[in-house]
């Protein structure tokens, strides 16, 4: 069975949820205190033994490029004013793994952003991450659970986690049969059901591994919701062909794909770093004794 060793990031998504900050800079760059939301995504698939990232990305993603390249100026600058303990942080970043970029020249959804990655993944399984969910697992991280399902069936493996039922109009939602604890063997997918039509309330969160089957299907899958090539949608194909898997991701999930979610990530980031916490637990008590007081 090949490995996976691969993972395609799309990034290529106008962040129009948070203009005018997505204005000229990318989503992807905005940060979690003090590191970009694409590195913690980068860092979780390197931890779980990825070797090249591939990112597909639109114009005005240049950030992102420069991010995960070595600074030779900004290094020299560090080292000449005494700041080595950055110099080591930064060139860590472009350290980490491969990187390679294609662009997706029109935005066709997201199956058609995973497409648009096939001649550099090529014939072998790979991961998918979004960037729009962070998951924390210091122990297993979120991706690896996923190798983990996929070394041990050899299918493609998505992964889950229990919504409301009100919330399936914002996922794909998978049933399937439970076979193990936490993992089902799918039978129907549906990309963002209306709650009344939804078979179940087991989401997609943006983790993926996908055999490169995935590929051909879809090229025969047609334009779904919202007129985009959904990648449910070529999934609920390639399901007709074999077996597709899910596996419910334990962990800390983060919903930064919109402002509140974004600014609830930065508040339990802070309070979990040492040279943070103190601050930020005491000026939320405070801030809470005056709201109390108002
Ligand atoms: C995409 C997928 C959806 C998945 C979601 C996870 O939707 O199409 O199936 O559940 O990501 O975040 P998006 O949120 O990009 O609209």
């Amino acid at each position: 069975m090949k490995e996976v060793k691969k993972a395609v990031i799309p990034v290529a998504g106008f962040g129009t949820r948070f203009l005018p900050a997505t204005k000229a800079t990318p989503k992807e760059m905005m940060p979690i205190v003090d590191k970009p939301i694409i590195q913690y995504i980068v860092e979780e698939a390197v931890a779980s033994g990825i070797e090249t990232i591939i990112f597909v990305t639109g114009r005005h993603k240049r950030a992102i490029e420069d991010h995960f390249d070595y600074s030779p100026e900004l290094e020299y600058s560090l080292m000449k004013s005494g700041k080595e303990e950055y110099v080591e942080i930064i060139r860590q970043i472009s350290d980490m793994a491969d990187f390679v970029f294609i662009r997706q020249k029109e935005q066709l959804g997201l199956g058609h952003a995973v497409l648009t990655a096939e001649p550099l993944v090529g014939d072998e399984p790979f991961a998918v991450l979004l960037g729009d969910e962070l998951i924390i697992n210091e122990e297993k991280p979120g991706i690896s659970q996923l190798i983990e399902v996929y070394q041990k069936f050899g299918k493609s493996v998505l992964g889950t986690t229990e919504v409301s039922k009100e919330e399936t109009n914002k996922y794909g939602i998978v049933d399937g049969n439970l076979i193990e604890e936490g993992i089902r063997l799918v039978n129907y997918l549906v990309e963002k059901p209306d709650p009344s039509e939804a078979p179940s309330t087991s989401a997609i969160i943006g983790r993926y591994i996908l055999t490169p089957n995935i590929f051909e299907s879809l090229k025969k899958t047609p334009f779904g919701k919202g007129g985009e090539l959904q990648l449910t949608d070529a999934l609920m194909n390639l399901r007709g062909k074999e077996a597709i898997y899910s596996k419910d991701i334990e962990g800390v999930r983060h919903d930064t794909g919109n402002k509140l979610g974004y600014i609830k990530a930065i508040i339990d980031f802070a309070l979990e770093r040492e040279d943070t916490r103190d601050f930020v637990k005491d000026l939320i008590l405070q801030k809470a004794d005056q709201l109390k007081g108002s």
